[in-house]
């Protein structure tokens, strides 16, 4: 198949664009688009076989369930229903952070195949922020089930060329608007009760909406490590260490006394602000950096994911060493996709 790249000028209107890839995914397609975290692949949320093909393309496994977009919050309903008590809540935090990065879990609608949820009874909602992603779902006149837009288990495209070096050849358009104001996925949450039958929230991937900010507002209940063979409760199935993974091996290195390097290994630095006794500590192949200077959070996140791919891209790199970044704000979700990068590699 050969896949198609429209840019999106975001000085012209954007509308025969969005209703071009609307055309497509109305007819069971799959369409790459941008959103302000991460590109997604996109498909009708109400057509299963179109979502089918999502799971195919990717090589995702069927038990990874899809996030479903809706272009305004008052559409929630048809997809979702709110536990009665949870109704405050769910509106505040839909007031609050959306439309932007954050995805909540609720109890799923009849509307929603069983497929975009793997057979769970929740459904996983976000409305994002970015225009392009909004116009096609009002184009479409569905809701629209995107994970992000790259193999199972590799690193989330931030850019159109990312996407098509991930997807090209096996999906019908990609729609280009530039790289991603983020840069990391939604924060995911689930709306509960606490112990005490308060509203809370359980965090269930760390993300752009930090738990700072929840915790001005809200209970913040972080969740442990699923333990090895527990089936019972997939509360986030997508939690799997082994994710974001670059094909080369991943370390990070706390501080410069603790990295040995091998004979002939050839390393790669990923580095936070570029200064530290770790980039002068060793005769790096390459080093990157990912808030040169400043060590700003929110830049770092932004260039995470293409820092990483340029690293692995790199054929004079064997293996690719990471600083961890403080950890705080943002922090968390950095930490959170390197750790995660790093035990793809040690889990096998
Ligand atoms: O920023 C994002 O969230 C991007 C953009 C495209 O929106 N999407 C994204 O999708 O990151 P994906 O599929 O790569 O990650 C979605 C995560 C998965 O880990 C999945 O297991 C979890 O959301 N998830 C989906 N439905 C769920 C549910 N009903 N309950 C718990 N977790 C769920
Ligand atoms: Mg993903």
């Amino acid at each position: 198949m050969e896949t198609r790249m429209e840019e999106v000028d975001p000085l012209a209107d954007g509308r025969p664009l969005f209703e071009e890839a609307a055309r497509v995914l109305s007819e069971g397609g799959l369409v790459a688009l941008p959103t302000e975290t991460v590109y997604g692949l996109g498909a009708d949320a109400l057509n299963a076989e179109a979502v089918a093909r999502v799971f195919e393309v990717k090589q995702r496994p069927s038990f990874d369930p899809l996030i479903v977009h809706l272009s305004h919050a008052k559409e929630l309903s048809k997809v979702a229903s709110i536990p009665s008590g949870l109704e405050e809540t769910v509106g505040m935090l839909a007031r609050l952070f959306w439309p932007g990065p954050l995805t909540m879990v609720l109890p799923k609608t009849d509307v929603v195949p069983d497929i975009v949820t793997s057979g769970l009874d929740t459904v996983a909602v976000r409305v994002s922020s970015h225009p392009v992603m909004r116009g096609v779902i009002k184009a479409l006149g569905h809701p629209v089930a995107a994970p992000s837009a790259n193999r199972f288990g590799r690193i989330s495209p931030t850019s159109a060329g990312a996407v098509m070096k991930e997807l090209g050849g096996s999906i019908e358009l990609v729609l280009d608007a530039g790289a991603c104001s983020e840069g990391l996925e939604s924060t995911i949450v689930r709306p509960v009760f606490d112990e005490k039958g308060k509203p809370a929230v359980e965090l269930l991937r760390e993300g752009p909406v930090t738990r700072e900010q929840f915790r001005n507002v809200i209970k913040v209940i972080k969740l442990k490590k699923p333990r090895d063979g527990d089936q019972q409760h997939p509360v986030s199935p997508g939690r799997l260490e082994s994710h974001y993974a670059p094909g080369k091996p991943f370390l990070v290195v706390e501080d410069a006394a603790e990295f040995i390097p091998e004979q002939g290994v050839r390393y790669g630095l990923l580095s936070f602000k570029g200064d530290s006794a770790l980039v002068s500590s060793h005769d790096w192949a390459s080093v990157v950096v990912l808030s040169p200077g400043s060590g700003r959070l929110a830049e770092a996140s932004v260039r995470l994911f293409a820092l990483m791919r340029q690293l692995d891209e790199n054929e004079n790199i064997d293996v690719i060493v990471a600083e961890p970044v403080p950890k705080s704000g943002l922090g968390y979700a950095i930490m959170d996709r390197m750790s995660r990068a790093a035990q793809a590699h040690s889990s096998h």
